[in-house]
């Protein structure tokens, strides 16, 4: 599981750009909390276009974080960075505690092996590198 403090810190960047652009979302900013990543694993692989499960724990979810919701955000592992999508959240306004959510990946993203999903509340986790492949 990637979760260096890079990748927190990068994620409550992110967060917080997220407030200053005033996009729809506004992670209640209680407690920092990442979500542990369950799917995608490392190495799966994903068609362009389509409908994918994204999963996290929930059972190590403090109380205190309960009523979070996420935004559950593409990005691809290059120069150090996960080069998160940000204009375009695969899901947002997710409840933490649901642990799930079905998202369409772009129909448009190209072919790549480092590809990563960052949910992301008030702090984030990204899973580990997968693969889309094209849609046909
Ligand atoms: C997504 O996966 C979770 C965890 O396995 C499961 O509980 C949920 O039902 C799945 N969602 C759908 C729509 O299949
Ligand atoms: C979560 O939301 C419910 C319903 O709005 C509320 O009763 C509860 O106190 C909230 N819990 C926390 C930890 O904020
Ligand atoms: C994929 O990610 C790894 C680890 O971050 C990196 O070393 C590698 O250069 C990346 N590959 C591409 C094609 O960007
Ligand atoms: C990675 O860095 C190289 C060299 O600076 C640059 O050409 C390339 O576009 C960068 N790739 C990404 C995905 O930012
Ligand atoms: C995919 O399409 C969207 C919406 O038209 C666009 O904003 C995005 O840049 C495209 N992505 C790629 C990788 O072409």
């Amino acid at each position: 599981m990637f979760s260096s403090l890079f990748s927190v810190f990068s994620a409550l960047l992110l967060g917080l750009s997220y407030l200053v652009n005033a996009a729809p979302v506004k992670p209640t900013e209680l407690l920092a909390f990442a979500p542990t990543i369950t799917s995608p694993t490392a190495g799966v692989v994903w068609p362009a276009g389509s409908k994918q499960n994204v999963t996290w724990a929930t059972n190590n979810v403090p109380p205190e974080a309960h009523n979070y919701t996420l935004v559950v955000l593409l990005g691809f592992f290059a120069n150090h960075s996960e080069n998160l999508d940000i204009k375009h959240p695969l899901a947002t306004q997710v409840p933490i505690m649901q642990g799930s959510v079905i998202v369409t990946l772009p129909p448009n993203a190209t072919y790549g092996t480092n590809y990563t999903i960052v949910v992301i509340g008030d702090s984030g986790d990204a899973s580990p590198a997968f693969t889309i492949t094209n849609s046909n």
